[in-house]
């Protein structure tokens, strides 16, 4: 089992940005946590953090994976290109959000991805990506 993890733009700054909507653990102590979990469940996960939107298009098309867990972060809003590259790979999606979209700017409430994505996670912080995994290997093992 083949997991990719994208985190889109700014999310290099977690646990120093905005921390009363993304908390205050870093993107290194949430990758270790996601890598831990993943061998827990004898999943192979790779990680990439970019803020360019052509390098995630990239890595959606050419990385070696049979899931894709993505938080694209501001392109969720923006970004046809990242919604027609999973749309062309067709490889199942899950959308991880830390904040509740939902329940913040307007802008917010569109999200691109949605519409190709398998399912949403949006509020739970960084949990989000742990139940992420854990739903991708049911997924998977269907
Ligand atoms: C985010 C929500 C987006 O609206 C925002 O632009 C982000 C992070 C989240 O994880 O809550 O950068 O995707």
């Amino acid at each position: 089992m083949n997991i990719l993890v994208i985190h889109g733009p700014n999310l290099n700054l977690l646990g120093r940005r905005e921390p009363n909507f993304y908390g205050s653990v870093s993107l290194e102590d949430l990758n270790r946590q996601i890598l831990d979990l993943a061998k827990e469940l004898g999943i192979n996960a790779e990680i990439i953090q970019s803020n360019s939107e052509g390098e995630i298009v990239d890595a959606i098309q050419s990385k070696d994976y049979s899931l894709l867990i993505i938080n694209p972060a501001a392109y969720t809003h923006t970004s046809v290109a990242i919604r027609d590259a999973i749309a062309a790979v067709g490889k199942p999606a899950i959308e991880v959000h830390i904040s509740n979209i939902y329940k913040r700017e307007e802008f917010r409430k569109k999200s691109f991805i949605s519409e190709v994505a398998t399912g949403q996670i949006s509020g739970l912080g960084i949990e989000g990506y742990l139940l992420a995994l854990r739903a991708a290997q049911k997924i998977l093992l269907k």
